[in-house]
């Protein structure tokens, strides 16, 4: 793989909610084998929005996170794309929130990107090729990703939740991956897998078919990007997915692998069967510890993952190979390769949310249900008070009045 053009993330944050259920607890509740959601889904935490914490305050946590952590000037943020699908308002963009939370340049351009959990791979690709035009004149773009991933009390769906934001500043002098952006490969089709009509603030999901069209549209995008390919997965070092669940990322190596070998694998054919488990092992398991500890994000899931591979392998794997793949329900994909750049190492400490994550507070199943309850109403809510779910020391939503909705740090 030739590097010609030097575009990619330079600093990765992740932020997300002060509190979990350990889906154990669910499975319970829920009269659920607690190894359905562990082993048959991977899954074994979700992260939880209290309804001071929304999609405005977690992009921007990730964000200052990023810019403090990598001693980056936001001066030097040139464009700032947010992509989600759990937005606050129907024109108003999050972006401009963050925008101004973050104390942005006016001459930062801003814009909210959807398309289920693609937005922010949506998101990157739009920034790499600014940077690539020329337009950037030098300046950097922060992309996050931020999302409340909601399906509603008792669904199929509840298990596979969670909540949280990833910040990436994207530039021509990345420390940590690069693109090559002739890999990038698309895939679009209109499928009715996965929704969220106006009305609702629940996803409405066809579960098995999103499955399917997953898969299909790895298969395509993969195709666009590197072709009829046999030898690839042997060259890279780490394969990334988009995470709904951990366990999905099992079956996307698993279609990767066919369209390598050129046929259908399952468990009876020992040898090849074996062959599947081990690439997943050495190339994909590692770094979902994130993903199954904090649950669905959406469009940072796959980012997610990259931070857990760059915490735990940024200075191991430098110059090595990875691939990436970003699905969005509708559907929209991308697949592409990155390297990790010498020096990835370094930046551990300030991408590795592990401290956070550890001071988070674990949720009875009734005090959980009481949130998601309290979450209907907050957008017409006049005043919340973080106090009252056990906040402090961040940025929260605090109620709307007049119609217009109030943050504050408290
Ligand atoms: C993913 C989803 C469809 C699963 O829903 P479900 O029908 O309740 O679950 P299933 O019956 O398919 O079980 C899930 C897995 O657990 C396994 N399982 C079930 N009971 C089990 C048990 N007691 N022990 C171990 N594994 C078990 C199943 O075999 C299945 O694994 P498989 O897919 O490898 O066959 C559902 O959570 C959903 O709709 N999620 C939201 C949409 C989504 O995430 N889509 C992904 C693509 S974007």
């Amino acid at each position: 793989m030739t590097h010609s053009i030097s575009v990619g993330i330079d600093a990765l944050a992740f932020a997300g909610p002060a509190a979990y259920v350990d889906l154990s607890d669910l499975a319970k509740a829920r009269g659920v084998d607690p190894a359905k959601f562990t082993k048959g889904l991977g899954q074994h935490r979700m992260a939880i929005a209290s309804p001071c914490e929304d999609t405005v305050t977690m992009a921007v946590e990730s964000g200052a996170q990023a810019v403090r952590a990598f001693g980056i000037d936001p001066d030097e943020i040139g464009t700032l794309i947010v992509g989600t699908e759990t937005g606050v308002d129907h024109s108003k963009p999050v972006a401009v929130y963050v925008h101004d939370l973050l104390g942005l340049n006016e001459r930062c351009r801003t814009f909210e990107t959807k398309h289920a959990c693609y937005g922010a791979m949506a998101g990157l690709t739009a920034s790499m090729d600014w940077i690539a035009s020329g337009r950037a004149r030098g300046r950097k773009a922060l992309v996050i990703a931020s999302d409340i991933a909601s399906y509603g009390l008792g669904t199929p769906g509840e298990p596979t939740q969670g909540a949280g934001a990833v910040a990436m500043v994207v530039s021509e002098k990345p420390r940590l991956l690069r693109i090559q952006p002739r890999t990038i490969g698309d895939y679009t089709r209109q499928v009715m897998d996965f929704w969220r009509p106006l009305y609702s603030k629940y996803a409405l999901a066809d579960g098995h078919y999103s499955i399917q069209c997953y898969l299909d549209a790895l298969r395509g995008a993969r195709l666009d990007a590197v072709g009829e390919r046999h030898d690839l997965l042997a060259g890279l070092s780490a394969c990334l997915y988009h995470v709904p669940f951990v366990k999905m990322a099992f079956k996307a190596h698993q279609r990767e692998l066919e369209m390598e070998l050129g046929h259908a694998l399952n468990k009876a054919e020992a040898s090849t069967w074996q062959q599947l488990v081990e690439s997943y092992e050495r190339r994909c398991a590692p770094w979902l510890t994130l993903n199954a500890d904090i649950g669905n994000i959406y469009t940072g899931s796959l980012f997610l993952s990259l931070i857990d591979l760059l915490r735990q392998a940024g200075a191991d794997m430098a110059g090595e190979d990875i691939s990436l793949f970003s699905y969005g329900s509708g559907c929209g994909a991308t697949y592409c390769l990155g390297r990790i750049v010498e020096g990835a190492g370094d930046w551990r400490a300030a991408l590795d949310p592990g401290e956070e994550l550890a001071k988070r507070r674990r949720l009875g199943i009734a005090e959980y249900e009481s949130l998601v309850r309290a979450g209907e109403q907050a957008d017409r809510c006049e005043t919340l008070d973080p106090f009252d779910y056990g906040l402090a020391g961040g940025l929260y939503y605090t109620g709307t009045r007049n119609d217009r909705r109030h943050y504050e740090r408290g």
